[in-house]
């Protein structure tokens, strides 16, 4: 057995390399059970930077069974790792290899550990899972969320931590990667999910295997699944191909809204690139309109999904899709290092519907935030500081990181004025497009393009209170 000094146990080992030199290796390690976020310690898994996922599932919406093999291809951050998790919630472990060798694993909670001391993994590698069981729904607060069984099919819509759910996986946006999901289901059912449509399979045995594709790197909870009867459309405009899919159930006035804001998106993507300064990030587009009440939408990576409740009015259908469009640039694009800088998504969103709306001849920017500031300093609105929201749904999606967060944007704006503005949206979504990114990345851009201190102003807009 190796003795080592303690001074040395789980640092640096040194070797002997060919030419003499000592090269320095080091000690395989046990990966942590969490990727280090303050709000979800479980979530995500230290050491390693996935790739891709490539995802073979079955579902049978008559038992909501799901099977599937999970292919996770990826490379350590650090040490080698002797021991490694993933997330995982629920679902019956079947096998697992890494690099092609089968290895044991313990459940604890929603990780599922490599045991340590059976392999050691260094560069690349990659983890085979066969699984099979029925996902749990995620319930946060009064809403459903996670993989959503509907009365044909299936949807999995959530944020911010669902896809442990239905799959072994680094669940936290700071680790994006590409995807492969290939799902059979029943052959008269649609499936439709992110990016682009590899192959729409051919009935054998009263099943099809429906093929997408997302060579963008993916956070993990951004990866949607809608299974039932869709009606599946596709068009070009612009170099981006849009494929929509409208549950066939929605009703007359629905259905007409939801076309009709979902025909406007190049238009919205449009407005939007001028707004942020940098083009749409991503080859495909479309929306995914159910037939489903979740209470909320979702910035499904090049796909959003929209519960049905948006569509009651044509104005609500179109403000809700320029929404989501817009998390494509915050959000999905620039993603989250942590959550509690939520209110980079929420409040750009936002901000983006007021800016989409001025431009139509509605209200504009500056009366949506004059109706902001005029409410009273004990109003319940000033009380949550957006900059730290909590952890909980109903703090991580409260009315104010959404509204708060774009007054913050558009208090900004008038502050340091429209071409800073302007050059500071360009910057951020240009500079740190692909990347994982925090407030203190923000606030320091803006003070930059700015050539002024603003942490007085952010200090007042992202804390608790008032801003004075
Ligand atoms: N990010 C989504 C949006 O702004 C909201 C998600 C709310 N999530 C939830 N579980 N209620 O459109
Ligand atoms: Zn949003």
């Amino acid at each position: 057995m190796l003795r080592l000094p303690a001074l040395l146990a789980g640092t640096l080992l040194l070797v002997a390399g060919c030419a003499g030199q000592a090269a320095v290796r080091e000690f395989p390690v046990v990966g942590a059970p969490g990727i280090g976020d303050d709000y979800f310690p479980g979530d995500g898994n230290g050491g390693y930077d996935v790739q891709r996922y490539d995802l073979d599932i079955g579902y049978d919406p008559a038992t909501d069974e799901l099977t599937g093999t999970a292919l996770v291809t990826a490379d350590i951050t650090g040490a080698p790792l002797r021991g490694f998790s993933l997330d995982l919630v629920g679902l019956d472990v079947a096998s697992v290899r890494v690099d092609g060798t089968e290895v044991t694993t313990t459940r604890d909670g929603d990780e599922l550990l490599v045991d340590p001391g059976q392999v050691v993994v260094d560069g690349r590698f990659t983890v085979q899972v066969e699984y099979s069981g029925v996902p749990e729904p995620v319930r946060d607060g009064p809403g459903v969320s996670g993989v959503v069984p509907t009365d044909d099919g299936v949807l999995v819509v959530g944020q911010p931590d669902v896809a442990a759910t239905w799959f072994p996986v680094n669940d936290h946006p700071r680790d994006a990667a590409a995807v492969q999901l290939s799902v059979t289901v029943p052959e008269d059912l649609v499936a439709v999910s992110n990016g682009t449509l590899v192959a729409e399979g051919e009935p054998v045995d009263g099943e099809r295997t429906w093929v997408w594709r997302s060579d963008e790197p993916m956070a993990p909870y951004l990866i949607t699944l809608a299974v039932g009867d869709y009606d599946l459309t596709e068009r070009e405009v612009d170099g981006i191909t849009y494929r929509d899919a409208v549950a066939t159930g929605l009703t007359d006035r629905r259905a007409d809204n939801a076309r009709a804001a979902l025909d406007r998106q190049p238009e919205v993507v449009d407005f939007l690139a001028g707004m942020f300064g940098s083009p749409y990030p991503f080859t495909e587009c479309g929306g995914i309109v159910t037939d489903s009440s979740l209470g909320f939408a979702l910035e499904t990576q090049t796909r959003p999904i929209y519960a049905r409740d948006f569509f009651g009015t044509a104005s609500a259908a179109e403000l809700v899709v320029v929404h989501e469009l817009a998390h494509q640039w915050t959000g999905d694009d620039l993603r989250l290092d942590r959550w509690s800088d939520i209110w980079l998504n929420e409040g750009f969103a936002t901000y983006a519907e007021w800016a989409w709306t001025e431009a139509e001849g509605g209200e504009t920017v500056a009366d949506q935030l004059a109706a902001v500031t005029d409410l009273s300093a004990d109003d319940e609105f000033w009380q949550q500081a957006i900059g730290d929201p909590g952890p909980a749904t109903d703090e991580l999606f409260s009315t104010a990181v959404y509204v708060r967060g774009a007054a913050t944007l558009a208090a900004l704006r008038e502050g340091i004025g429209d071409d800073a503005f302007d050059e500071l949206l360009s910057r951020w979504t240009t500079d740190r497009a692909g990347q994982a990114v925090t407030t203190a990345e923000f606030t320091e851009l803006a003070a930059e393009v700015a050539g002024t201190d603003l942490s007085g102003f952010f200090a007042d807009w992202l804390g608790a209170g008032k801003p004075t």
